[in-house]
């Protein structure tokens, strides 16, 4: 062997670390060796749900258009973080994706609080509408001074109630305990009724409708079904009083942080799942329905329109109490998706 006086390498050394060298290089230019950057997605629902199956699709895709690159790990079920902290962590880049429900803003914005009036929307097509509209389209930068991004709606449905008695009329459900949401409007709703609204996680509801702590909730037929919430309600009443849609939201630093380029094919990857989630959104509505009333463990109640309108009568007059918050140019915008 002969020994280098410069280097202190023999030479079969001195091959192998120019080798290495060279394959460094290679490696570092065509990201052979680097891990792909993460983006965390984390959410509350199941997996079987239009928000499960859209953070799914949304996965794929990135890592199908830009592989080795970057990986997407989707927490479901509120296993990395819940409803209490994922605003928070998505503020501290703990999570980058999150697609709260409408309803979960109030902190950050008082004008998403529109979606929640009571009957102020008649179907999906007009939420659709109204989503897609100016008003709407405006309203994904309403929390850019708090630093959160708006992306895109996805759709979920229309929520009905559920509960332990018929709810046929607005008085049948005073003094009964509903949990709600996050939102103030929400809880003004149920106040409007003489029920008590109790503020509390998702991931807490099952519990509390098991153990009576709670007599009833409101949601749409998805999340009643992949929660099992109707086998532990006996009457599920077909209201469409509102929305629950949601927001797919990211921070504006990891936003801004992308490279022009890369945020491009991921915005794609993003409305492409969100189109995919939201034809799901509307098989499930269905299926999911026909899957709770064919378990024959809840009963539906059938609103007649007399009895509806009392709903309304009863619940509208919250709308005048958030106008200020909300803004009457947003709620007449919405109203006028109606056509
Ligand atoms: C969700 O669909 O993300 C949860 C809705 C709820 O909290 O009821």
């Amino acid at each position: 062997m002969i020994l280098n006086q410069q280097t202190g390498l023999t030479r079969p050394l001195k091959t192998l670390v120019k080798m290495l060298a060279v394959a460094s290089v290679f490696a570092t230019s065509f990201n052979v060796f680097a891990e792909p950057i993460e983006i965390k997605f984390s959410h509350v629902v199941a997996e079987n749900t239009p928000k499960g199956q859209m953070a799914l699709k949304f996965k794929e895709l990135v890592e199908q258009r830009l592989p080795g690159e970057y990986k997407v790990s989707v927490f479901p079920s509120s296993q990395l973080f819940g409803d209490n902290n994922e605003l928070a962590a998505l503020l501290l880049n703990d999570v980058q994706f999150v697609a709260p429900s409408l309803s979960k803003f109030e902190r950050y914005t008082k004008r998403l609080q529109v979606f929640d009036l009571p009957f102020l929307f008649n179907d999906m097509d007009a939420v659709n509408r109204f989503q897609q509209g100016e008003a709407g389209q405006t309203l994904l930068n309403s929390m850019s001074r708090k630093g959160i991004v708006g992306l895109g709606y996805l759709h979920n449905g229309m929520k009905q109630f559920s509960s332990n008695t018929p709810l046929n009329n607005p008085a049948d459900a005073k003094g009964l305990k509903f949990r709600v949401m996050a939102s103030d409007v929400l809880a003004a709703q149920f106040d409007a009724i003489g029920a008590m609204a109790i503020k509390k996680p998702f991931s807490e509801v099952f519990t509390l409708l098991q153990t009576r702590a709670i007599d009833g909730q409101e949601n749409t037929w998805s999340n009643t079904y992949s929660q099992k919430f109707y086998e532990v309600q006996s009457q599920i009443t077909e209201s469409n009083h509102g929305v629950l849609d949601y927001m797919v939201v990211t921070s504006d630093t990891f936003w801004k942080g992308l490279p022009a380029d890369k945020r491009k094919i991921i915005k794609e990857a993003l409305d492409e799942s969100i189109a995919l989630g939201n034809k799901i959104a509307a098989e499930k509505d269905n299926e999911d329905k026909k899957l709770i009333l064919d378990s024959k463990r809840s009963q539906l109640v059938t609103l007649s329109p007399a009895e509806r309108q009392k709903w309304v009568e009863v619940m509208k007059p919250v709308w005048a109490k958030f106008e200020d918050q909300i803004g009457k140019d947003v709620i007449d915008a919405a109203v006028a998706a109606n056509k």
